[in-house]
């Protein structure tokens, strides 16, 4: 499957409730990596744009706790844009893939699960070194 195509939409299980709704993800289950960092952008002032980079081995999921915004993804190739509005659906990143969040909403929390600790050396900060070092 490209690389793009493995970009998908999560829906996480939702445990709806009058005294207010439940959701959780389970590693391995839900996303197809164990959770070893969790870190989240919020006062996120209008028109401001996070991201902007790929990463070479860190898997992701994206989630709209609060509010809404756009991911902007691209492998290279082909790219495309998902609206995230919903605390119980996640999008999962693979590595390789370069992303762009806008679009935030007042209120915006934008939670991120990832696969490992913070690593400076996985990133690929530079668009031009991304589209040279894509795996065939
Ligand atoms: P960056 O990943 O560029 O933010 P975003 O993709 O959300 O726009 O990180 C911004 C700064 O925060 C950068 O100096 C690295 C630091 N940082 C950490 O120290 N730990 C982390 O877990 C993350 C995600 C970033």
């Amino acid at each position: 499957m490209q690389r793009l195509d493995q970009c998908q939409i999560v829906a996480l299980p939702k445990i709806s409730d009058p005294r207010g709704n439940l959701t959780f993800v389970e590693a391995g289950r839900h996303i197809p990596f164990d959770i070893q960092r969790v870190y989240y952008l919020y006062d996120v002032p209008g028109g401001a744009e996070r991201g902007g980079h790929a990463h070479k081995a860190l898997h992701q999921l994206i989630i709209a706790m609060s509010g809404s915004f756009d991911v902007h993804l691209d492998d290279g190739q082909r790219k495309k844009t998902v609206h995230l509005n919903r605390s119980y659906v996640g999008l999962y990143v693979c590595p390789y893939i370069w992303r762009e969040l806008d679009n935030f909403s007042s209120g915006a929390v934008c939670m991120v699960l990832a696969s490992n600790f913070y690593d400076e050396a996985d990133y690929f900060r530079d668009y031009n070194q991304f589209l040279r070092e894509i795996p065939q």
